[in-house]
C-alpha cells in the first residue's frame, strides 16, 4: 500500500508497518475499516513485514524449494488451518544455508510438525550427521517421516516424541550441537533457550522462529500470553552477554543467536577483547 507521502505499508492484525522510501520504519494501530482495506491490498503472506510485492521479489531471488519440498508443502497445505505452522520456503532456505555455513554435524529442532524445517536442516548435514527433532504429535510427524525417507536423510534424523522441555532436560548437558532451531509453543521459548544453550557448542547458532508474532510484539498492544512472553524473551535475548544476536524481519521474524566463548581471544569468529563475551558469566562451555 503506497501512502500520500510515498511510503509503503503492510498490515497484520491491526498493526500497520510503514516503510518510508528513505528507509524509516514505523508502526501504528489502524482503524478496523482501514485494516480491512489494507488486508485486501496486502494479501497476507508469511513474510509479512514487507510491502506488497516485495515477498515475491525476495523469494524469486532466494534458493527455490525443489520438488520434494514443494510436495511436502502441498501435502501440509491440505491439512487446512494447521498448515500455517509450517515455515515458509525462504526460511527453509535460510536454515539450509546456516546449517551448511556452520559446518553442522549435530543439529536439534524444537517443533517439527510435518517436517519442512527439519528436511531443510537435515539435507545440509553430512553423512553421519544427526538432527534431533522434538515434537508431541505422532500424527503430524508421521508425514515428516515419509519425506525424510524420500529425501534419503531418515538415517540422520532422530525423532523424539513428548513435551520438548522434558526431552531436552534428558539430553546430556554437553556442548554438542552446532545449530538449534526453536519453533514450538511460544510461552516455553525461555525454557527451551536455557535448556539448549549449554548443549550448543561455542560459535554454534540458535535460530528462533516467530519472534515478531504477527507484529503483536510491538508496543503493549496485545496482552495475549504469547505476545507477552515473546516480548520478554526478545528483550532478555538482546541483553544476554552469552550470545550475539541479530533479529531478521524474514517470515514471522527470525532471531539468530550465536553462542559466545568466555575466553578472550579464542572466539571462532574473532571476538575482540573487551566485548561482552569476555565478561560473560555462567557460560558452561
Ligand atoms: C509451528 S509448528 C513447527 C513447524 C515446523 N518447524 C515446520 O517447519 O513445519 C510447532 C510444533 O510444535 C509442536 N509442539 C507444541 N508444543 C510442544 C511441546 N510442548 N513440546 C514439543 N512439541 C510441541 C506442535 O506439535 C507443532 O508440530
Amino acid at each position: 500500500m503506497v501512502g500520500i507521502d510515498g511510503d509503503r505499508s503492510t498490515t497484520v492484525r491491526g498493526m500497520t508497518t510503514r516503510e518510508h522510501p528513505g528507509g524509516h520504519v514505523y508502526a501504528r494501530r489502524m482503524t478496523s475499516r482501514a485494516l480491512g482495506m489494507a488486508r485486501i491490498i496486502s494479501g497476507g503472506g508469511k513474510t509479512a513485514y514487507l510491502w506488497p510485492g516485495m515477498r515475491s521479489y525476495l523469494t524469486a531471488h532466494t534458493q527455490r524449494p525443489d520438488g520434494l519440498l514443494t510436495d511436502l508443502e502441498a501435502e501440509t497445505a491440505a491439512l487446512g488451518g494447521a498448515a500455517g505452522m509450517q515455515v515458509p520456503a525462504e526460511e527453509g532456505a535460510l536454515l539450509t544455508l546456516l546449517t551448511s555455513a556452520v559446518g553442522a554435524r549435530q543439529a536439534i529442532e524444537v517443533g517439527t510438525f510435518t517436517g519442512y524445517s527439519a528436511l531443510c536442516i537435515a539435507r545440509a548435514l553430512p553423512p553421519g550427521g544427526r538432527l534431533v527433532c522434538l515434537d508431541v504429535s505422532e500424527k503430524w510427524t508421521s508425514i515428516a517421516r515419509r519425506y525424510w525417507e524420500r529425501a534419503g536423510v531418515d538415517d540422520r534424523v532422530e525423532l523424539r516424541l513428548g513435551p520438548a522441555a522434558d526431552t531436552l532436560a534428558e539430553l546430556p548437558e554437553r556442548p554438542e550441537f552446532d545449530i538449534a532451531f526453536i519453533d514450538a509453543d511460544k510461552t516455553s521459548y525461555p525454557a527451551y533457550y536455557e535448556l539448549l544453550l549449554p548443549r550448543l557448542r561455542p560459535g554454534g547458532l540458535l535460530v528462533v522462529d516467530n519472534v515478531l508474532l504477527d507484529g503483536s510484539v510491538l508496543g503493549r498492544g496485545s496482552r495475549h500470553p504469547n505476545a507477552v512472553a515473546m516480548r520478554a524473551f526478545n528483550a532478555a535475548l538482546a541483553a544476554d552477554p552469552r550470545v550475539r544476536v541479530v533479529m531478521l524481519p524474514l517470515a514471522d521474524g527470525i532471531t539468530i543467536a550465536q553462542k559466545l566463548l568466555t575466553a578472550v581471544g579464542t572466539d571462532p569468529v574473532g571476538e575482540p577483547a573487551g566485548e561482552p563475551a569476555a565478561a560473560a558469566v555462567g557460560v558452561t562451555a
